[in-house]
């Protein structure tokens, strides 16, 4: 069978990679030629913009428009069992195979009205996993396969009763971003293709699924539960979790998911929730996805949160007791516009998610907590930002970065996210933020239910923010700010007057001019506490730790960030006292962003690397796929 991807032959030539910049733009409107040339290797192979190097679909000849679901939770053999039906319309006149993406999945029948028809699962590719090509009649326009999913499966995490808040239920949740909605259903993984769908969804009869669809918060508990998305979305927002869930309101449109005992916690630390969406609408278009609910996993989540359309799920680490740590909400309510209103259509493109997103969080933070906030927040972001940039090889830097050969879990930083964001910054602050907010409402409306490369969000920014205002631009600095590695010279600095004092603070203990204990912390925020900790020197004694310990409880912080960074010093000064706590957090969190740094710091010396291992061995059943696939091979 022939393999559509370019992905094999490419693997070959990454390493080549070095620059992707585009031909320049020229000053008219119409589309250029945007194949992408690889600097320092004239006979390595273009980028061709809009070619999802993550698939195998073919859905220029065929594209799934609708998916019906119907499966059956078994949490015994720890599989999902059960049909998907695939609606298509031919792209090309007279095409007759539909390739869809697959991984680890046991097809038992593909048929079409009832009768088989011939198909062929691929070879495994270890990132992609196996084409599946049906063969279609003619006259068809839905197939139907029966299959089930692995144990294993890289998108969906089982958990047993003792991995959950109430120790009495099995849960189970799926994490389709970025290629493994493919382990759970076959479909054309692709996020330029986007379907409605519905599901029926068969569980155990106490418990609740919810998806990321239409959800009755008063729907009858009786296992069997029905879905309808009627927007069309692209398949890595489909989500399904199924637990001993309950619901409470927060407003007229919003509203939390988790368990009992988890509940009333969340309603209060997110019940700004509301305000959030009526200020994001307010500024850049109406909400187009009716409730916005919020799903409360169990700490193994492997992300802080993921935007599931109508029904984000967020890790619980999150619930501080003081909202500080809220902007995660602002985030992923905000990818309800960037992301799931206008969508990447290749992973190349995930800046356009993420970039906008984040430069909405800050927006929404600032509407909702103030300006002293967004540049607290503005000021920690741009740090991560920057120490993330001394990490990474330059090719990495880059906003349209190139996948080709590599699995998108493996390229994760605040490139996307934090320099997107900052580049979204620099245009308003160039145009005004009257005129950029017109600009970004008119985007949404514009490529409403589309999803788009960066090409054509360049060609869009020329036929309008540019055309408007050309005299505030560059041309040569925007192709820099998404084709170039680094920051440009000159982007928007961030700034804030209550971390003068923190830096303040800080310098007098290093210099032995005051003690900790004497250090006015009484109103310190947590954004106080990261920015006090995280800039200070790399080597610090035992002394001072322990000085530092002693003073403010640091080992016993229970907020889960400023935690973090204490136990990242502790790694790196090997300040023993802590790691009790350390071993504690590591095998009751499965946030990668939070244990991965510390796992990787830990792993720098033997003695780390053989506490690392024992906490990993420990840990490991209850972590999500994913943090195991990100720590397994720098921790063993
Ligand atoms: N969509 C992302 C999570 C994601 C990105 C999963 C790429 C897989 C591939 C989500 O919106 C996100 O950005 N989460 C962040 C939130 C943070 C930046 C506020 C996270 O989980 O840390
Ligand atoms: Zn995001």
């Amino acid at each position: 069978m022939e393999i559509r991807s370019l992905f094999m032959p490419l693997l070959l030539s990454v390493t080549l990679v070095a620059c992707n910049k585009p031909p320049q733009m020229p000053q008219n409107t119409e589309q250029t030629d945007v194949s992408v040339a690889v600097a320092g290797d004239p006979a390595a192979a273009l980028i061709e913009p809009g070619t999802d190097y993550h698939s195998f679909a073919n859905p220029d000849e065929i594209k799934v428009t609708h998916l019906a679901l119907d499966l059956e939770v078994d949490f015994a053999r720890q599989i999902l069992k059960g049909q998907a039906s695939l609606q298509f319309v031919r792209m090309e006149e007279g095409a007759s195979e539909l390739v869809l993406d697959t991984r680890d999945l046991a097809i038992d029948s593909v048929t079409v009205e009832g009768k088989a028809v011939p198909y062929e699962l691929g070879e495994k590719d270890p990132v992609l996993g196996s084409a599946l090509t049906i063969q279609v009649p003619a006259e068809a326009d839905v197939v139907t396969i029966d299959y089930q999913t692995s144990p294993d499966a890289s998108g969906v995490q089982w958990l047993t009763p003792a991995q959950t808040a109430g120790k009495q239920h099995p849960f189970l949740f799926t994490q389709a971003q970025a290629i493994h909605a493919r382990s759970f259903i076959p479909l054309q993984d692709s996020p330029q293709v986007r379907m409605t769908y519905q599901a029926t969804i068969r569980t155990p009869q106490e418990l609740l699924a919810v998806m990321s669809a239409s959800n009755d918060p008063d729907t009858e508990r009786d296992g069997e539960y029905h879905f309808n998305m009627p927007q069309p979305i692209p398949s890595y927002l489909i989500a399904l979790a199924v637990g001993n869930l309950e619901f409470k309101s927060m407003g007229e449109r919003t509203g939390v998911y988790a368990e009992p005992s988890v509940l009333e916690a969340a309603a209060q630390e997110f019940e700004d929730t509301e305000a959030m969406l009526m200020v994001t609408e307010k500024k850049f278009g109406h909400y187009r996805w009716d409730r916005y609910d919020l799903l409360i996993l169990p700490p193994s989540f492997p992300f802080g949160g993921m935007e599931n359309p109508r029904l984000s799920f967020i890790t619980p680490t999150v619930i501080a007791g003081d909202k500080s740590l809220v902007s995660l909400i602002a985030h992923e309510l905000a990818h309800s516009w960037s992301g799931n209103t206008v969508t990447n259509a290749t992973w190349r493109d995930l800046w356009l998610n993420e970039g906008f997103t984040t430069y909405l969080t800050y927006r929404i933070m600032e509407m909702i907590y103030g300006e002293k906030r967004e540049q607290m927040e503005f000021v920690l972001g741009m740090q991560s930002l920057e120490s993330d940039i001394e990490a990474l090889p330059e090719q990495d830097e880059v906003l349209a970065i190139d996948l080709r050969g590599r699995d998108p879990d493996e390229v994760f930083s605040d490139i996307p996210y934090e320099k997107g964001a900052l580049f979204a910054r620099e245009l308003e602050q160039k145009v005004g933020r009257e005129a950029f907010d017109r600009f970004l409402m008119q985007y949404f409306e514009h490529f409403a239910f589309q999803s788009i490369t960066t090409d054509t969000f360049v060609q869009y920014l020329q036929d309008t923010l540019y055309k408007e205002h050309g005299d505030k631009l560059s041309w040569d600095r925007i192709n820099q700010w998404i084709y170039e590695p680094g920051i440009p010279a000159g982007a928007p600095v961030a700034q804030s007057d209550a971390f003068a004092r923190v830096d303040n603070a800080r310098a007098m203990w290093l210099a032995g001019e005051i003690p900790a204990a004497d250090i006015d912390t009484q109103d310190w925020n947590t954004h106080q506490w990261l920015y006090f900790l995280n800039n200070m020197p790399d080597e610090l004694n035992k002394e001072q730790l322990t000085e530092l310990d002693n003073a403010f409880s640091l080992t016993q912080v229970g907020n889960n960030e400023i935690a973090h960074s204490w136990l990242l010093m502790a790694i790196n000064n090997w300040y023993t006292p802590a790691f009790d706590r350390l071993h504690n957090y590591l095998v009751s969190i499965g946030r990668n962003k939070l244990v991965k740094p510390l796992y990787k710091a830990l792993s720098e010396t033997p003695e780390g690397k053989a506490f690392a291992k024992k906490a990993f061995e420990e840990a490991k059943s209850g972590y999500h796929p994913l943090t195991v696939k990100a720590n397994e091979d720098f921790v063993n």
